[in-house]
């Protein structure tokens, strides 16, 4: 894929080149499963948003079909959550994607997950699937958020 990077105050939007060392401490913070996240790596790109060459986010996109992404992992520094980088890089995945001509994109959650989902539909994604017991079934450790377990993933679509 072509290099693509936007500019918004002082962050860069750039996609990883394939070589580069993968960011295992952001990914791991939206998916505890390592095998899981190098499985989707293998057919995904990368994007990093970055300050003064200090990586602050990053977003993966995995094409379904021709016509279908999926954004499977988004996180953002812990110490840098809450300042809007995560609704930048939501923001510039869905350009991507529409540069790309996909016509749809997803991104999927757990039930216990009340702030991405909050964050996700406030930008412009509905509710369109659940995937029933999806953390209980591919993760050895059960995963407790806000006091509620993890047990299915909500998907999420926006038309492009
Ligand atoms: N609880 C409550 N509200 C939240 C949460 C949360 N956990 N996360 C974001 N929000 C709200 C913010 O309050 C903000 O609302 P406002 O605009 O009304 O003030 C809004 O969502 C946007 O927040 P941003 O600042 O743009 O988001 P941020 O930079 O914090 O990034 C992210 C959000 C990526 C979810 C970040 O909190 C993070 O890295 N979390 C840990 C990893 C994670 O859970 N990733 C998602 C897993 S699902 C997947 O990867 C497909």
């Amino acid at each position: 894929m072509e290099e693509m990077t936007f500019k918004y105050q002082h962050l860069t939007f750039t996609k990883q080149d394939k070589n580069e060392p993968r960011e295992y401490e952001l990914l791991l913070l939206a998916d505890p499963s390592k095998d899981l996240v190098d499985q989707y790596l293998e057919q995904s790109d990368t994007f990093i948003a970055r300050q003064n060459e200090e990586t602050l986010g990053i977003v993966i996109l995995l094409p379904l079909t021709e016509e279908i992404i999926e954004i499977k992992n988004i996180a953002v520094k812990p110490e840098f959550q809450g300042q809007g980088i995560g609704s930048y890089l939501i923001e510039n995945a869905i350009k991507v994607a529409a540069l790309k001509k996909y016509k749809k994109i997803l991104i999927g959650t757990a039930n216990s997950s009340i702030g991405q989902l909050y964050l996700y539909q406030k930008l412009g994604f509905e509710i369109s699937e659940i995937r029933k017991n999806f953390f209980t079934d591919n993760y050895a450790e059960p995963i407790y958020e806000n006091g509620v377990q993890a047990k299915h993933m909500l998907i999420l679509a926006k038309q492009l």
